[in-house]
């Protein structure tokens, strides 16, 4: 499917972002989630496995993109070449707002992913047993037969065709 969407894209010269918001640490036919597209964004909003409230991440996979990243990354400015001596002041460069997570928020995110592999067996445990208990009436997705992810969602498709 990936190679596919990556076919298209470079047939009609697009760029694929992939929308990984609940991806973190999933893997597509081996291929971590994230890597897929030339960029990828993921969310740490409250509702996800690794939350900090609000916040998410923007993984760059094609060098072209790293550039316009620091800049929005530095508020709009060219900072980040400021500070690698590449010219004599900054200034901005774009209109664009403040993304980062603030120190506390990234705080609260750092705690999770430290505890992100007990976070993740728990999980996986809750998710085990409701196949255990589930199984006579639903079966595993063909997806997530092919794919190994981390249990946002519990969802299920019946054995009876409706
Ligand atoms: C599929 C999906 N896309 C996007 C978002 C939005 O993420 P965020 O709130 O970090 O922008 C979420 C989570 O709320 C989501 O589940």
């Amino acid at each position: 499917m990936a190679r596919k969407i990556l076919a298209v894209a470079e047939k009609y010269g697009l760029f694929v972002v992939e929308h990984a918001a609940q991806a973190i640490s999933s893997f597509y036919k081996g291929k971590p989630l994230g890597s897929l597209g030339h960029l990828a964004c993921f969310s740490f909003h409250e509702t996800k496995n690794i939350g900090s409230g609000e916040g998410g991440a923007s993984l760059i996979n094609d060098e072209r993109f790293i550039k316009g990243a620091e800049i929005i990354w530095e508020k709009e400015t060219n900072r980040a070449a400021f500070y690698r001596g590449e010219i004599d002041e900054y200034t901005w460069v774009d209109i664009g707002s403040s993304f980062l997570l603030s120190e506390v928020t990234a705080v609260l995110l750092w705690a999770q992913l430290e505890k992100f592999n007990e976070i993740l067996s728990r999980r996986l445990e809750l998710w085990n047993q409701y196949y255990a208990e589930l199984n006579i009436c639903f079966r595993k997705l063909k997806s997530e037969r092919e794919c190994f992810f981390i249990m946002f969602l519990y969802t299920i498709a019946p054995f009876i065709k409706i």
